[in-house]
């Protein structure tokens, strides 16, 4: 067992590189399945969701080079299995990418249920909605998820709720299917649109992503030859950017996208932060208190709910009282209770909390109860005056590589303990 331990408080001031997006790639190595061949991915962060997905390929038959820590060939010309091993495909949320890229390549397939963070409930109702109108048939027990499908047919499929679990996994059902599929009310998140430039890169025919009407014309064969490099990270930036604004410092963020950080841009100016926007680059600062504001977390390009703990800090912090609906997750808000410990104010019930800000937090030992929480609850500990334990780290190393290495790099007194 591991804790962070940080001693605040820290203005964090430097530079900071963005990583490849965890949630871009956990659904693009799936998708290699899909490839008859040979392919090279970069920028693909090293986090122990990752490490999963690589286990879980490689058990099924692909070969993994590691060219760099960060870099990836794989070859999966020979997949020869359709059972996935179960205790590794129910550690994490994206192993359900894996049906809809086996039903592609294989037309069969068995994975545990997925696991990944206690949110509330994570229905998957609408990856199964899909893969059923493509032509699957999906049976759900004992733990276990089996899909097959003799053939797979295009076909309209409406979205009863905006997903991007589903929206990226019917994508990649619909790549090598017979006819069109069009996926209607579509996700729009950057990390849905990279995995379809990912497939087109390999030979797909996808159009509309990132919009809410997505088009995949189904193609015979993925050819791979091609190397891809993973979208950086919007939740790892936007999570960078309100440490800074957190504990009142001054970043560079390098190497993201700043058109997809948009709704935190406008909240961090909101707050009476600033944010000057160099293209591939962010430069964030706040020298005083934060001022209040009200969030409501949305499907892209609203606020995002992997975002919304990082931004509980800020509010917890905030001169004045704000709102936070979170409208995606229904137990998104256990952070608060660790938030409290610290001395904020915060009052959560259900899908609303309110934030009585304070002017500052105090060190505790405090419990990281799911990823984004984890990193909300570092910020915290930087910001805080004394000594702060972060506790269950299990949770943040699934989504931040080297969380620890990149604060210190921007001052932050951290350290990583074996208990
Ligand atoms: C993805 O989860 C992300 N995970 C989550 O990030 C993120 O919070 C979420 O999208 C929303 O942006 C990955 O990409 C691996 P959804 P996903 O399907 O795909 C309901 C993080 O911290 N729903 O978009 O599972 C669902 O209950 C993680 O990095 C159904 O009702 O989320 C939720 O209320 C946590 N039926 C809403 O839709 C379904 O079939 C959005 O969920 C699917 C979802």
């Amino acid at each position: 067992m591991e804790k962070l331990v940080i001693k605040g408080p820290t203005p964090l001031k430097g530079e900071i590189k963005i990583n490849g997006a965890k949630n871009a790639a956990v659904a693009i190595l799936p998708a290699t399945l899909l490839i008859d061949g040979i392919c090279t991915l970069d920028n693909l962060p090293h986090i122990s969701d990752v490490m999963i997905s690589c286990e879980i390929l490689e058990k099924l038959g692909a070969k993994i080079t590691w060219n760099t820590k960060n870099c990836i060939t794989i070859d999966t010309r020979h997949i020869d299995t359709t059972q996935t091993p179960l205790d590794l495909t129910s550690k994490f949320r994206a192993s359900y990418y894996m049906i809809g890229s086996m039903l592609g390549r294989k037309g069969e397939i068995e994975v545990g249920m997925p696991g990944g963070c206690q949110l509330g409930a994570r229905p998957i109702d609408q990856h199964i909605k899909g893969f059923e109108m493509l032509g699957a048939t999906v049976s759900v027990g004992n733990g276990v998820i089996y899909a097959k499908a003799d053939s797979l047919v295009g076909n309209s499929i409406y979205m009863d709720i905006v997903s991007v679990g589903a929206t990226i996994n019917i994508m990649l059902a619909a790549v090598l299917a017979k006819g069109t599929t069009t996926i209607d009310n579509a996700a729009k998140e950057p990390h849905v649109v990279d995995v379809a430039n990912f497939l087109n890169a390999m030979g797909a025919d996808i159009r509309g992503a990132g919009t809410d009407i997505i088009k995949i014309n189904g193609v015979d064969r993925l050819n791979g030859n091609s190397t891809y490099s993973v979208v950086p990270d919007q939740i790892e930036a936007g999570t960078f950017m309100l440490a800074a604004v957190a504990t009142k410092g001054d970043l560079l963020i390098k190497n993201c996208i700043t058109k997809h950080l948009d709704s935190i841009t406008a909240k961090i100016v909101e707050v009476g932060g600033i944010v000057e926007d160099f293209g591939d680059s962010l430069h964030v600062y706040c020298n005083h208190r934060p001022s209040k504001a009200n969030i409501k977390t949305l499907p892209y390009p609203g606020f995002p709910t992997d975002l919304q703990p990082q931004m509980g800090v800020v509010l917890a912090l905030a001169d004045g009282t704000s709102i936070i609906n979170e409208s995606i997750w229904e137990s998104r808000f256990q952070y608060t209770q660790e938030l409290n410990k610290m001395g904020a104010q915060i009052t959560a019930q259900g899908k609303t909390a309110i934030f009585e800000g304070v002017e500052t937090l105090s060190g505790s030992p405090v419990c990281s109860t799911d990823l984004r929480a984890g990193a909300a609850l570092i910020i915290a500990g930087t910001a805080a005056n004394g000594v702060t334990e972060v506790h269950n780290l299990e949770h943040i190393d699934r989504g931040y590589e080297d969380i620890e290495e990149k604060f210190r790099s921007i001052g932050a007194q951290i350290n990583r303990i074996k208990t």
